[in-house]
């Protein structure tokens, strides 16, 4: 009987105590990113990135850029976050970024340091810029501090702070993979990409490959790589 209230009681109240903790951090979690999806879903209602003004359009062609559009979805990028384990030394950025709402899910689900949006489109980087404000107005304001939309050309752009970089390549031609890859590779520091297209293995290390689902394919490959840099660089 004294075993029974001095040891297994004990272990008992203890396990249950574990397991009740556990499930509700489990639901929190769970909660919370219900909870983002939502936030992004409402922000983006009235916000789309797949018409453009006649002038802008017009001004991308002249800069050659791809006139088809997409985007990641939310459950896809859900699934790349998963394995990168952002932390906030991470600098996330998003090379087309649109209207920006991976980079705002990033923002929203990751403690990364900063993320940054390159995107070439007036009228796309207007609309993320707007969602942004959306974002602080529903009470977010520290997510929307750490999110960046630039209107620049990711090519010209330095990205000296960089540790993951997300290329919705599969539009991108192979003179501009190899111009991305480059300077990506040229960085002080080992880089993280995200990339639909394979980039060549002598250059960065493939860490994942999976086949996940964008707006306009139900599974497309995505590669995750990490740039191989010396020990002592
Ligand atoms: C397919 S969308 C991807 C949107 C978002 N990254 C996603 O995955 O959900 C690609 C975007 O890249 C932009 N883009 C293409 N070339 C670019 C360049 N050189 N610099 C900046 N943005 C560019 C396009 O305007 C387009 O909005």
């Amino acid at each position: 009987m004294d075993f029974i209230r001095k040891t297994v009681l004990p272990c008992t109240i203890l396990f249950v105590f574990v397991i009740g903790i556990s499930y509700f951090l489990k639901s929190y979690m769970v909660a919370e990113a219900l909870q983002a999806e939502q936030v992004i879903e409402n922000i983006y209602e009235n916000i789309n990135g797949f018409s453009l003004s006649s002038d802008d359009s017009a001004t991308m062609k002249k800069l050659g850029a791809a006139s088809v559009y997409g985007e990641i979805l939310y459950g896809s990028l859900e699934v790349l976050l998963d394995t990168l384990h952002i932390n906030n030394n991470d600098v996330f950025y998003d090379f087309g970024s649109g209207v920006g709402k991976a980079a705002m899910q990033v923002a929203l689900n990751t403690n990364a340091k900063k993320v940054v949006g390159l995107e070439l489109s007036a009228d796309r980087i207007n609309r993320a810029i707007r969602a942004k404000e959306r974002l602080a107005e529903l009470g977010y304001k520290n997510h929307a501090d750490r999110l960046i939309f630039q209107e620049e050309d990711f090519l010209e752009v330095p990205i000296n702070d960089a540790t993951i970089v997300y290329l919705c390549s599969t539009c991108f031609p192979d003179d501009m993979m190899e111009k991305i890859v480059n300077k990506i590779i040229d960085l002080d520091q080992p880089v993280k990409i995200i990339s639909l297209r394979p980039i060549d293995n002598q250059v960065a290390q493939l860490v994942n490959e999976y086949k996940l689902p964008m707006s306009w394919s139900e599974g497309l490959p995505v590669y995750i790589y990490q740039t191989i840099k010396e020990l002592n660089t």
